[in-house]
């Protein structure tokens, strides 16, 4: 239609120009008349969306393997090599990265690798002193990787020795990049080997060697034809039999002298097969700049490290048609793309057995396309047992927006009676949530809803912990509904044409050919998809995506395929990942993102500004209580369940979600007003607390309290005596400091509950890998209890709180407590309770004898702590170390 109308307006112009003699104004005339026609009948296509549904074919993949042409290599393609050593190995799975500087790419690059495969790392700039490569007789590190190879080669004397040494006795490998020098080098030799280099040529034709025992993801056979990126390749040369090549490319430009001349095979990569020197080592002559180079590495790492750093080659796929029936009329499915989408199901059934493609439905949008688009709603109902379905929202309405509980749980209910009146299956126990909102940050009516409607037992999202960078994503399970980690294919709602795709269809093209979307399926075992209606109708651009990458994976990969309903594939995940269970809070404010998907009736200044975080009995009831007496400071509601301590960090109350902990803080009446603070004695010494409390407040300041850790193990004891605990009531303190791990349960917790928080260094110092030292204050509370104005007046200036509040008149010391007391508006004093400043005999020498030989070594690290953070040695300190 479009190419008629043009021909129209196109004979009009001829028949008014070619006229005997035309005017120079009627052919004007007639211009201007064939382009208002043409723009009419453009405008029309471009409202109705048909322009190019009309003129065109969607792409279809062309994608051909070449690994039947045997002629290019050797030998049959080898079976997948297992990378496993007989002996036993001693040494953990990690890897050691040297990098030529901080900032250095190559080994950005290679860290990104590691951590995309969840492959643990250390980091060390070559050239430094060498770290420790053993722990006990166990050696730290599996393989040893440096980003230039230049490095080990020109490591002084006695590093090289340790490092030589370490690699043979632990049966550790070494892979290093050579890299280009900015002279040219022909035939050099690699000091000290038997192994020769060329440097700085272009070269192109990738192959790779079939019998090489180091291909283990990579599939052999397949050749990767034309110019190779980057003209900076080294090759290596040799006639030693240590030397194997892995890889060969050509040279780009070859002049044969004689008509027998061939273009050489120059290997591009070579392993050393250790005969040498006993060290295994695989040599890179160029880095990932060649797309291949990455999941060679990856394969050099799991031969090296027999077999300890390698993963299942089983890789699951999931692919979510995001808002079926949602999208604008003209870009939305028609018949003809349903069939589509069921012969390309088909198509990849046969190499991912039982594959589905996963649709997410919104009722409301049924019918709200053209006519020939309702027809395809229609065809997808019609074929609904074909496929498999998830609930999207009724309206694909945001949930966050609503905090009305039965808002939601309607909205839902109208989705589900729209699926069982049209024969939608609605037993999959998954949901994704339109535009990610309510999955996390955590909306708990979303939650809660979903549960009551659709008993949803799994959900997706790309938010968690961040969408980027995707290689960090990750999974975490939330009121017993498993939250997996979904990857974007790069396929959005409006990529609808493939000359339209961000970047032109080159791009797309790279990232399905060894790009962003090859590797998605190299580095996640479980990979669930995003994808939406649109993008499968109009180009079906989806289906050419899919199909493409599959069957490219297919060429160059030993990857097997398979597919999973969602629960099964959510509960093989956190098999997978058991230690992914439990989620962690990160700020919602801290990421545009988030804050777009979180509810408006919520605010980060709802949030505390500093935490008292203990240890217990050193006063933080006391500090609290001072606190809590600033006109512009503010602590939490008190806590029923937790003797007024909300306990969020630490123990279960963290499971129960932000907003359940933001339910302890008033809603700000604006963010400069109050300073919201908590105080939670048992975080000082919880070990996931500093990493929790820093993922939710970073910028959040600490204060600690500290007196003799024998003092505060004995105020502990009198403390469980006093609220009739058994065991402290049976033992005696001595026998409960001293009792060994033989001892009955109940006596080893309360001792360790007696001396595990007065290990204030370690404590210490695993809240300063989360913190700075300037966000904490330690106090001295020997100081507290004897002076408490001047503490208020530090700790005013320390949060730099206004306005300040001067606490002379505010406390008295009471004679009969023995304690500062507040002072009431009746100017008499009003002390802490019963249970707080108690009388007891004092604490037995024997004891207090054997627990200042108990903490002598942490309080010796207590007191190098505090000279590194240029604080002063309390009197309490000096005389447990005297
Ligand atoms: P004892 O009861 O063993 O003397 P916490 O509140 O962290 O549990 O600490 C309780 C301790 O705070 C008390 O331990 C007491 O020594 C100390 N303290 C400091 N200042 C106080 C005050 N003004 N009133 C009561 N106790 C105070």
């Amino acid at each position: 239609m479009v190419v008629e109308g043009s021909a129209v307006s196109q004979n009009i112009l001829n028949r008014f120009c070619s006229a005997s003699q035309p005017t120079i104004k009627r052919c004007l005339a007639a211009a201007l008349l064939f382009g208002v026609v043409s723009m009419v009948i453009l405008s029309y296509y471009v409202s109705n969306n048909q322009w190019h549904s009309v003129i065109r074919e969607p792409p279809q993949p062309s994608f051909r393997c070449h690994s039947h042409n045997k002629r290019l290599i050797k030998s049959n393609i080898s079976a997948t090599n297992i990378h496993t050593a007989s002996g036993k190995l001693r040494f953990d799975p990690k890897v050691l990265v040297f990098m030529e500087t901080q900032y250095s790419r190559l080994g950005k690059h290679i860290c990104e690798v590691l951590e995309a495969s969840r492959i643990k790392y250390k980091v060390e700039v070559a050239g430094k002193s060498l770290p420790l490569l053993t722990n006990h007789d166990k050696g730290k590190y599996a393989v040893i990787v440096f980003e230039n190879y230049e490095k080990y080669l020109s490591m002084n004397k006695w590093n090289r020795g340790l490092l030589d040494k370490y690699c043979v006795e632990y049966s550790v490998g070494i892979i290093g990049f050579v890299p280009s020098k900015e002279e040219t080098f022909v035939g050099a030799q690699l000091k000290g080997f038997p192994l020769f280099i060329s440097t700085n040529l272009k070269l192109k034709d990738y192959y790779l060697n079939p019998s090489s025992s180091i291909l283990r993801l990579t599939r052999a056979g397949e050749v990767h034809f034309g110019a190779l990126p980057a003209g900076d390749w080294t090759i290596f040369k040799t006639n030693d039999s240590s030397y194997e090549a892995l890889a060969w490319a050509r040279p780009q430009h070859f002049v044969p002298i004689s008509s027998e001349d061939v273009s050489p095979f120059l290997p591009v990569i070579v392993q050393d097969h250790g005969l040498f020197d006993g060290i295994h080592r695989v040599l890179f002559g160029n880095g990932f700049k060649f797309w291949l180079h990455k999941l060679l590495f990856l394969d050099s790492v799991s031969f090296l490290s027999h077999g300890k750093l390698s993963f299942p080659l089983r890789r699951y796929l999931l692919i979510d048609i995001d808002d079926i029936f949602v999208g604008e009329k003209g870009t939305r499915m028609k018949p003809a793309d349903v069939q589509a989408l069921l012969q390309a199901q088909e198509r990849i059934s046969s190499i991912v057995p039982g594959f589905h493609f996963n649709l997410g439905f919104s009722g409301k949008h049924y019918h709200r396309g053209t006519e020939e688009e309702n027809e395809g709603d229609d065809e997808l109902l019609e074929n609904a047992v074909s496929f498999w379905w998830f609930p999207h929202m009724w309206g694909h309405t945001k949930p966050h927006l609503f905090n009305n509980i039965s808002y939601l749980e309607d909205n839902m209910n109208r989705n589900y009676q729209f699926a069982k009146e049209h024969g939608i299956p609605t037993d999959s126990g998954y949901s994704v949530a339109p535009h990610h909102s309510g999955v996390y940050p955590v909306h708990e009516q979303l939650y809660e809803a979903w549960k009551r409607v659709w008993n949803i037992r799994v959900t997706s999202t790309e938010e968690y912990p961040h969408l980027h960078p995707s290689r960090f994503r990750r999974g975490f399970i939330h009121r017993n509904i498993m939250v997996l980690p979904r990857q974007t294919c790069g396929l959005y709602t409006h990529n609808l044409f493939m000359e339209r795709y961000p970047g032109g269809a080159a791009r797309l093209e790279s990232s399905i050919r060894g790009g962003d979307l090859f590797y998605q399926f190299v580095f996640n075992p479980i990979n669930v998809f995003m994808t939406h209606l649109s993008n499968y109708g109009n180009d079906r651009l989806a289906l050419y995506t899919f199909e493409s990458v599959i069957k490219f994976l297919q060429c160059w990969t030993n990857l097997q395929l398979s597919t999973l309903p969602p629960l099964q594939l959510a509960e093989k995940y956190f098999q997978m990942f058991p230690e992914e269970s439990n989620p962690v809070w990160v700020n919602p404010c801290l990421d545009k993102r988030h804050l777009a998907i979180w509810s408006s009736k919520k605010s980060c200044d709802q949030l505390p500004k500093f935490l008292v975080i203990g240890p217990q009995k050193t006063g933080t009831t006391a500090l609290y209580t001072f606190l809590s007496m600033h006109p512009t400071i503010v602590s939490n509601y008190p806590s029923a369940e937790t003797f007024e301590e909300v306990q969020f960090f630490n123990g279960k109350n963290y499971f129960k979600g932000l907003d359940w902990y933001m339910s302890f803080f008033p809603v700000p009446i604006n963010s400069t007003g109050n300073y919201l603070f908590e105080k939670s004695a048992t975080y000082f010494d919880g070990d996931l607390v500093p990493l929790r409390a820093h993922a939710l407040l970073p910028h959040a300041k600490l204060v600690t309290i500290m007196i003799s850790p024998i003092r505060r193990a004995y105020s502990w004891y009198q403390h469980m005596r006093a609220h009739k605990d058994t065991t402290a009531l049976k033992y005696e303190f001595y026998e409960v400091v001293t009792a060994n791990d033989k001892a009955p349960k109940n006596l080893r917790d309360l001792r360790n509950r007696c001396l595990n928080p007065g290990l204030y260094a370690q404590h210490l110092e695993r809240w300063l890998t989360f913190y700075p030292p300037s966000q904490l204050m330690i106090i001295d509370g020997e100081e507290l209890k004897a002076d408490p104005v001047a503490v208020m007046n530090k700790f005013q200036q320390f949060l730099k709180i206004t306005p300040f509040v001067d606490f002379t008149n505010h406390l008295r010391y009471d004679p009969q407590k023995g304690f500062y007391c507040q002072v009431t508006q009746q100017n008499s004093t009003k002390c802490l309770g019963r249970n707080k400043g108690r009388h007891y005999p004092p604490i037995d020498l024997l004891a207090q004898k054997f627990l200042k030989i108990f903490y002598l070594s942490s309080n010796i690290a207590l007191s190098k702590l505090l000279t590194r953070l240029r604080l002063p040695i309390p009197q309490w300190l000096e005389d447990d170390l005297s």
